[in-house]
């Protein structure tokens, strides 16, 4: 399937399993490519989750009243997650305890893509028309264009988490493009 062909709903299930598998990568690589993996993950979750955050999840809490207390508990969850990635971020992958916190962030991470999964995305599918949740994909994309893709070998992962800037910075930034796309 072409990347433009996704609707919104495939194209954060791709996301959860590109996220999935930097987790499974992270548990054996070492030294620089652990930081590159890492960076990889930072940039990933940091764009996913505001995507959700901005165009999932207040289209899923309109839906029907039902729904409002499962996107609560979802946004939630992003936060705790976001506040973890920060934390690991700001230690760095070669501190003592990373190895610990990453663990429980990526039991954290999985299981809330999994709460998605069952308990919003069906929702949103069952009550959005195919061409609206293209556009929605659309709108979701545009977060991509906000940070760095991993660097070109060379350059040092040390200066390329630098380049990247603390989650926060990167969900800000990718917030102001989302609203910027709602806008236009
Ligand atoms: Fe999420
Ligand atoms: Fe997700």
């Amino acid at each position: 399937m072409k990347e433009n062909d996704e609707d919104v709903i495939e194209l954060l299930q791709r996301q959860h399993r590109e996220i999935r598998d930097l987790f499974v990568e992270l548990e054996t690589a070492e030294g620089d490519k652990r930081q590159e993996l890492f960076h990889d993950l930072v940039r990933l979750l940091a764009i996913h989750e505001t995507a959700e955050e901005l165009v999932v999840h207040p289209e899923i809490r309109d839906l029907e009243p039902a729904a409002r207390p499962v996107v609560e508990a979802r946004l939630g969850e992003e936060h705790r997650a976001k506040e973890l990635l920060t934390t690991l971020q700001k230690m760095g992958t070669e501190a003592d305890g990373f190895d610990t916190l990453l663990v429980q962030l990526r039991d954290d991470v999985l299981a809330h893509a999994e709460h998605e999964e069952k308990e919003e995305f069906p929702l949103l599918r069952a009550h959005r028309p195919p061409e609206r949740l293209r556009a929605m994909a659309a709108t979701a994309r545009v977060a991509e264009a906000v940070a760095p893709t991993r660097p070109h070998p060379g350059v040092e992962s040390a200066k390329a988490n630098l380049l990247l800037g603390p989650p926060a910075a990167i969900m800000d930034r990718a917030r102001d493009l989302i609203r910027a796309a709602f806008r236009s």
